[in-house]
């Protein structure tokens, strides 16, 4: 199985968990990183390039920081320019059927204030509906999230367990049946 983590940050100096992340990722041989902001800081998107890596692979995550509660830009425009009719989607679009997809977000605030009654009133799962109906119009499998929340009371410790727990779960191949 050959995963393709499509990494969306704008700003990866300054990022603790992503930059983290996308490193510990680089160190596994079936898992292709691909920086979306370093390839495109111009948002011109090389739609036939990203078609291509997108059929090399068979699961494809989207790894960004939560802002506004979707994702940084330059993911939505990945998502405009290269999941095209013919390719993605329509009578003839079924390059896309099969492969899986799934999210890996980290959120600044914690996992209780995503919830009816908490601070932020929705949970993830109903914020992330879009890549959801994404996912099911292209054909693909829509996986369960990886998640770590709460950048306040973030430690050395939980980034290094998130790191490991990450590489686990993307790359087990049986995620359709265990969660
Ligand atoms: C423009 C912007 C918007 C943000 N919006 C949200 C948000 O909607 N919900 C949230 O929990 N955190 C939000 N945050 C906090 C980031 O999600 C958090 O800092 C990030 O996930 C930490 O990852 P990093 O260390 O890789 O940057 C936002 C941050 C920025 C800069």
């Amino acid at each position: 199985m050959k995963t393709l983590v499509i990494a969306a940050h704008p700003n990866l100096g300054e990022s603790k968990v992503n930059k983290a992340w996308m490193q510990r990722l680089q160190e596994e041989e079936d898992v292709t990183v691909h920086d979306l902001y370093a390839h495109y800081p111009n948002f011109k998107i090389d739609v036939e390039k990203e078609q291509q890596l997108l059929l090399e692979h068979d699961r494809i995550i989207f790894q960004f920081p939560f802002y506004w509660y979707s994702s940084p830009a330059l993911l939505k425009e990945w998502q405009d320019a290269v999941l095209t009719y013919g390719f993605a989607y329509g009578s003839e679009g079924n390059k896309l059927h099969g492969k899986e997809l799934m999210l890996a977000i980290s959120t600044g605030g914690p996992a209780e204030v995503y919830q009816a009654g908490g601070y932020n009133h929705y949970s993830i799962s109903e914020l992330t509906r879009p890549f959801q109906a994404t996912a099911n119009l292209c054909g693909m499998h829509f996986l369960p999230s990886f998640l770590l929340q709460g950048m306040m009371t973030l430690t050395e410790e939980k980034l290094q367990e998130s790191k490991e727990a990450l590489v686990a779960y993307i790359t087990n191949p049986n995620l359709r049946t265990v969660r």
